[in-house]
C-alpha cells in the first residue's frame, strides 16, 4: 500500500471574484519508507500540494489516500484527528510556539490529541531533541535557539506522534550551507530509521541528492512522468 497517493487532484482557491488554479490535475503516489523531494518556481503550487496532502485543505477535486486509506470524504473532526496521528509537518514559517520552550514545543502536539503527557512522551522529546543535537537545548524558548535549531525542534515536533508521512516545506531555506545539509541528513536518517515517507520541498539544489527521488511542478501541474 503506498503512503500517498493523489489522484487527479484540483485546487482552486477563490478570493472574490478572482480564482487561482493552484493545482491542475495533479496524480502522484509516494511509496512507503520514500524520501521524495519537490521543486518548482514560487507559486507553482508545492506549499498546496502539501497542504492537500496531509489534509490541512480539501482539494476542490480529486481524491486523497494516506496508507490506502481514502480521507476526501472524511468530516472535519476525523479529518483532524487522522491529521494528529499520521502526519508531521515542517513548516516553510517554522512556527514554534513562542512562549513554551523546545521540549514544550514537542510536547505540546501529544496534548492537542487529547492524550495526556507521561513519562513515555517525556522520553520521546528527549530522545528525539538528543537526536537531533539539541540535547542541551530543551528549556530554550524558541528566541533563544538560532535559525537552524528552530528548524530542527520544528523537525522533532512532526516526528513527536511517530506519523506515517512527513510533509517538510523549505527545510533549509534559513540555513547555510553546512547547517542546510545536516539539517537533511538528520532529516533522513529520521525517516529512514522510521520507516515513514516523506515529501521536502526546497528551492535548494544541495537538498536534490537526499532525496529518493524529484518531482517538478509547474504553474500547478507536475511535469510528466513524474507519478
Ligand atoms: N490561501 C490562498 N488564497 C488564494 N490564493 C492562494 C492561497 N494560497 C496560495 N495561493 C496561490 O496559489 C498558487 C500556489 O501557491 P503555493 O503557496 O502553493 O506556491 P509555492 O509553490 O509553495 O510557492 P513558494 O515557493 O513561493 O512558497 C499561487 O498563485 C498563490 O498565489
Ligand atoms: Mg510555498
Amino acid at each position: 500500500m503506498p503512503a500517498l497517493q493523489l489522484d487527479n487532484v484540483r485546487k482552486v482557491y477563490r478570493t472574490g471574484d478572482q480564482q487561482v488554479v493552484a493545482l491542475n490535475d495533479v496524480s502522484l503516489t509516494v511509496q512507503n519508507d520514500e524520501m521524495m523531494i519537490l521543486v518548482g518556481p514560487s507559486g507553482s503550487g508545492k506549499t498546496t500540494l502539501l497542504t492537500v496532502a496531509g489534509a490541512l485543505l480539501r482539494p476542490t477535486s480529486g481524491g486523497v489516500r494516506v496508507g490506502g486509506a481514502d480521507i476526501t470524504d472524511l468530516d472535519d473532526k476525523r479529518l483532524a484527528g487522522f491529521r494528529r496521528e499520521e502526519v508531521g509537518f515542517v513548516f516553510q514559517s517554522v512556527n514554534l510556539v513562542p512562549f513554551l520552550t523546545a521540549k514544550e514545543n514537542l510536547l505540546v502536539v501529544r496534548q492537542f490529541g487529547g492524550s495526556r503527557i507521561d513519562t513515555q512522551a517525556r522520553k520521546r522529546a528527549d530522545q528525539l531533541l538528543d537526536e537531533l543535537g539539541l540535547g542541551g537545548r530543551g528549556s530554550s524558548l524558541p528566541s533563544q535557539l538560532s535559525g537552524g535549531e528552530k528548524q530542527r525542534v520544528a523537525i522533532g515536533r512532526a516526528l513527536m506522534n511517530d506519523p506515517s508521512l512527513v510533509l517538510v516545506d523549505e527545510p533549509t531555506s534559513a540555513l547555510d550551507s553546512a547547517l542546510g545539509q545536516q539539517v537533511m541528513d538528520l532529516l533522513r536518517r529520521e525517516i529512514k530509521g522510521r520507516g515513514v515517507s516523506a515529501i521536502v520541498v526546497t528551492h535548494d539544489d544541495r537538498v536534490l541528492d537526499y532525496g529518493d527521488r524529484t518531482v517538478r511542478i509547474v504553474d500547478g501541474a507536475l511535469e510528466t512522468g513524474a507519478q
